[in-house]
């Protein structure tokens, strides 16, 4: 089963910013954990800070994986071409971010792409991609 992790913005900085909000650990090193847990999933990662190249990465794998995960990041708030990637693509995708983006300033709590994914995984800190992939576990999916 091959699952695209994606992350947006500024997500490259993880265990260096925000640290009260984001936490201490890289992605990076908590990629390397999550591939240990899950030794049944091939567990693919893409980083970028620019918009196109996150639509870019899901048309890639959109029409093959068996799923994404999306941190959008700030890009969750404000960007219609990600709705609409979403929306154009085949694997079914599963929204996560790491903080409870609800309990956050007002311009957090509304998403432009929740509604093309499956579900919203917020608030559960890195936790929240593990328990994505419990989800895509779970479920036998094909792209149709
Ligand atoms: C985030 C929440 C967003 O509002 C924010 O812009 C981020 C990270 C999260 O994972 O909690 O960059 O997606």
């Amino acid at each position: 089963m091959n699952i695209q992790i994606i992350n947006g913005p500024n997500l490259n900085l993880l265990g260096k910013r925000e640290t009260s909000i984001y936490g201490s650990e890289s992605f990076e090193s908590f990629f390397e954990t999550l591939k240990k847990r899950f030794p049944t999933m091939l567990l693919h990662y893409f980083q970028s800070n620019v918009e196109g190249e996150l639509v870019n990465k899901l048309h890639e794998v959109g029409f093959s994986f068996d799923g994404v995960i999306l941190n959008a990041g700030a890009y969750t708030h404000t960007s219609v071409a990600l709705h609409d990637a979403i929306a154009g693509i085949k694997s079914p995708v599963v929204e996560v971010h790491i903080s409870n983006v609800y309990g956050r300033e007002e311009f957090r709590h509304k998403s432009l792409i929740t509604s093309k994914c499956v579900g919203m995984i917020t608030g559960f800190g890195l936790e929240g991609y593990a328990m994505a992939l419990t989800y895509f576990k779970g479920i036998q999916v094909s792209p149709s």
